[in-house]
Parts: structure tokens; C-alpha cells; sequence
């Protein structure tokens, strides 16, 4: 297993430029199995989450080639419903093949995606969903399977909103007999993303980025092309290291309009930004102030950036409270940063940090995604030498962030785990 070894105390100083957001390419290919007709898909991130994405497309037997920089699907005809347990287990993300099948297949059989180093994680909305939309669903063998001659269009509202949740229902009214409208919708711009590239397909949707969106089913789709948005949380991660180093970054190619709240709550930390159309410009100056924050789905303060964040208020100046409202034990880089000399203390769903005015390297787990860009960002700032370990959770959905990282004059480097 790799590690990343990091020394840290340098502010980083030049420009980053953000790729394709994952969790947009991730729901993009997915739909790709609502038709037939060529897909060509640009700024596609090269991280394992989106590998494995299509991995699962080409076991269902769809084609997916890489041809330069872009990414071509054919789906004319689709041969296998199935997504097994071996590859859902690597990606939860895999649900989302569960709508499109249903939809244009009228069978699918899913690996119900298991425990979560986050929180629980269920699908009871998606299965909820579908079977509103006429689907028949069964968890049998610890498979999902869901049947349906052709779904229908209904209302359907969700709880709370649900990102995936939200993705797997609109791809299954794309094809389904009639309108359907998806109630307290996620308003996240990975599904507005999704929507513009299924209506350049024929799909018919409006409302998406709000909560309610309307779908009125058609019988197929044809192929587009399409490019993938930045991702805003990679890019958020990019202006994180830069304030907690006390640096001078620029984030190229990413929207500052999708990053709202994470830019408020920098500025109120004393970071200075300049947006720009595709750019964002820090500068600190001096040392940052703490300040609360609540996740909370878009346009909250992603959960995504939960971590980074915790890390940042680590070294502000006073008490900061974050409280994570979307997943419940999303605190797992706590104990981490502690040993990093953090004074953090959980109280239920927040953490109560009192900032210190350094960090000191240490040898550090991670958890999940977010957590290692959270500990890496920590390390970035330390004092002396930080390993994380297990960062084939950040290869998960961060492309090339140690060359990315070094390009701004950190040292960081990829090494194999020594072995206990
Ligand atoms: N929920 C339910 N039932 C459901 C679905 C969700 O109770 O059927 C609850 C969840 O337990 C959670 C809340 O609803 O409390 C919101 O979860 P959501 O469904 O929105 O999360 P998700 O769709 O599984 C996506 C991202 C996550 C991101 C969350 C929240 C993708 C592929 N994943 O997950 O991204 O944290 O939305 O914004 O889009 C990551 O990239 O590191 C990551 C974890």
C-alpha cells in the first residue's frame, strides 16, 4: 500500500488547475446506459472512482474507450443487468446503474452497497422511488433486484435530500411513461450537470439545481458530447492548502459560483480571495480567525470540505464549532489530527476546535476520501514529517494531487507502506 510523506511548513505559491468533478462523471456515465448513439465525454478526472465506473459499464457490456482526453461510451445494446457485489463494495457509487437499467432494461440486480467508514449510508429513497414509479424491489442475497415493464411518472419526495438518490430517480424518469416530478430535490451542480448532458440527449427535464424537478418521460435517447464541470470540492481542497500554509495560490479552470459557501466562510476566517469567471485568488495575511461552520445539503457548506476544514481551524486563532448534519460519523480524521497536535473535541455530530499555533508531523490513517485530503492538507502545514497512510482512499477521487501539490512548491511524496 502507498503512503504519502509530506514535509511540511511551506506555503504554497503558484497556480493549480482543477479537474473534472467525480461525483459528476461518476451519475454522466451511469446515464450512459439510458441509450443507444456515441457519448464523448471530456474533462473526465483520471481517479479510481471513475475507473471503476467503468469497469462496471464494460462488465454490463458497454463499450468505453479513452481516445485522447475524451472518454467515448457506446451503448447500443446492453448485455448484463448485473452489478456484483466484488465491485459495489469498492464504490458505492455503483447504485446509480440501478435507475438506468430498470429504466431501459426493465431488470436490474445490484449489490445493496454495504457499510460505510462515514455513517450509514442507506438507498431506501432510490428503492422507495422506483417502486413509486411501478418497480417491483426485492433485497434478496444481498442483492437489490428491481423489475419493471415501464416505469411511471409520479411524484416522489424525498425526506432530505439525497444526492445519488436524487441522480438515480431523474435518469429513471427519463425513460418513464409520463411526467414525473422529484419533490425537496439535491440542488447539487454534479445533477444540474447530469440534466444538461441527458437533455442533450432528448431527455426532457427542467428544474434541475432547484428542489423540484419535472421530468417528462420520452422512449430513448441518442448519444452527445459533453464536458464535465470542475470539481468544486477538489478545487475547495487546492484553497484550504493555500490558507492553512499561508500561501498564495491561484485555482484555475473551476466555478466560484458552485463554491459559495466555502468562500464565505475563508473570507471570515481572514483568507483574502479574488473570484474570478474560472479562477479563484487566495492571499493570507497573517494568522486566520476560527469560525463555525454546518454542513448541510447544497447550497450549505458541503460535507465534502467537512474535514479540510476541521484541519484549517486546527491553526485559527480561537474556538471554532463545525457540526456535520449530513453524515454521521464523519469524524474519523479527529483522532488523526490529535495526534498531530490538535486540540479537537467531539461532541455528537460537532467538533468543538480550539487552534493552535502549529501543527507537528506525525504518522496518520486515513479513513476515507475527504479524511485524507483533510490529514494531507494538516501535513502541508505541519511542522516536520507527516505519513498518511491508505491513501488509496485519495486516489479514489483526487487526480495527481501529490504532483499537483508539488507543482506549488510543497514537498510531498508518494512512498510503499513499510511493513510493521
Ligand atoms: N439518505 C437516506 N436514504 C437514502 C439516501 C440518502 O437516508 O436513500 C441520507 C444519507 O444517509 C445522508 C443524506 O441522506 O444522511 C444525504 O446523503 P446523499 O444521498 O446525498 O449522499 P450520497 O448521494 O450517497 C453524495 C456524494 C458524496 C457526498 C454526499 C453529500 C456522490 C457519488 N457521492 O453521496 O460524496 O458526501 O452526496 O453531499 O455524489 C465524496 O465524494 O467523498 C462523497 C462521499
Amino acid at each position: 500500500m502507498d503512503q504519502i510523506v509530506i514535509q511540511g511548513g511551506r506555503p504554497l505559491r503558484g497556480e493549480v488547475r482543477t479537474s473534472g468533478a467525480k461525483n459528476a462523471a461518476l451519475p454522466i456515465l451511469a446515464s450512459t446506459i439510458l441509450g443507444g448513439g456515441e457519448c464523448v465525454l471530456s474533462n473526465m478526472p483520471r481517479v479510481v472512482d471513475v475507473l471503476t465506473m467503468g469497469k462496471l459499464l464494460g462488465m454490463l457490456g458497454i463499450a468505453v474507450t479513452h481516445e485522447g482526453d475524451h472518454t467515448v461510451v457506446q451503448a447500443h445494446s446492453v448485455a448484463s443487468t448485473e452489478a456484483p457485489y466484488d465491485l459495489v463494495r469498492t464504490m458505492r457509487a455503483s447504485v446509480l446503474v440501478l435507475g438506468p437499467l430498470v429504466a431501459r432494461l426493465g431488470e436490474a440486480k445490484v449489490s445493496l452497497p454495504g457499510g460505510c467508514a462515514i455513517g450509514s449510508r442507506p438507498v431506501n429513497f432510490h428503492l422507495a422511488g422506483l417502486e413509486r414509479m411501478g418497480a417491483i424491489v426485492e433485497i434478496e442475497h444481498g442483492y437489490i433486484k428491481a423489475t419493471a415493464r415501464r416505469l411511471k411518472g409520479c411524484r416522489i419526495y424525498f425526506d432530505t435530500p439525497s444526492v445519488t438518490g436524487t441522480e438515480n430517480l431523474m435518469m429513471a424518469a427519463v425513460l418513464a411513461d409520463g411526467t414525473t416530478i422529484l419533490e425537496n430535490a439535491a440542488k447539487e451542480p454534479e445533477i444540474t450537470d447530469l440534466s444538461a448532458f441527458l437533455v442533450k440527449r432528448g431527455a426532457r427535464i427542467a428544474g434541475a439545481g432547484t428542489d423540484m424537478i419535472t421530468i417528462e418521460g420520452v422512449t430513448e435517447l441518442h448519444g452527445a458530447d459533453h464536458e464535465v464541470i470542475p470539481d468544486r470540492i477538489e478545487a475547495g481542497t487546492y484553497l484550504v492548502a493555500g490558507a492553512i500554509t499561508g500561501g498564495q495560490v491561484v485555482v484555475e479552470r473551476c466555478r466560484p459560483e458552485h463554491m459559495e459557501p466555502l468562500l464565505v466562510k475563508l473570507r471570515e476566517s481572514g483568507v483574502e480571495l479574488a473570484e474570478e469567471k474560472e479562477c479563484i485568488r487566495l492571499k493570507v495575511a497573517g494568522r486566520l480567525k476560527g469560525t463555525n461552520v454546518r454542513t448541510s445539503p447544497h447550497p450549505g457548506f458541503p460535507t465534502d470540505m467537512q474535514a479540510q476544514f476541521v484541519a484549517l481551524m486546527a491553526v485559527a486563532e480561537g474556538t471554532s464549532v463545525v457540526t456535520e448534519t449530513i453524515f454521521e460519523s464523519r469524524f474519523m480524521h479527529v483522532e488523526e489530527l490529535r495526534r498531530m497536535g490538535a486540540d479537537i473535541r467531539v461532541e455528537g455530530n460537532r467538533v468543538v476546535v480550539t487552534g493552535k499555533e502549529r501543527l507537528t508531523g506525525a504518522p496518520v490513517m486515513a479513513s476515507d476520501l475527504r479524511a485524507s485530503a483533510g490529514l494531507i492538507v494538516a501535513g502541508l502545514a505541519a511542522e516536520g514529517t507527516t505519513e498518511v497512510s491508505r491513501v488509496y482512499h485519495l486516489d479514489r477521487g483526487y487526480e495527481r494531487l501529490e504532483e499537483k501539490f508539488r507543482a506549488l512548491g510543497a514537498s510531498v511524496e508518494r512512498r510503499k507502506e513499510k511493513c510493521p
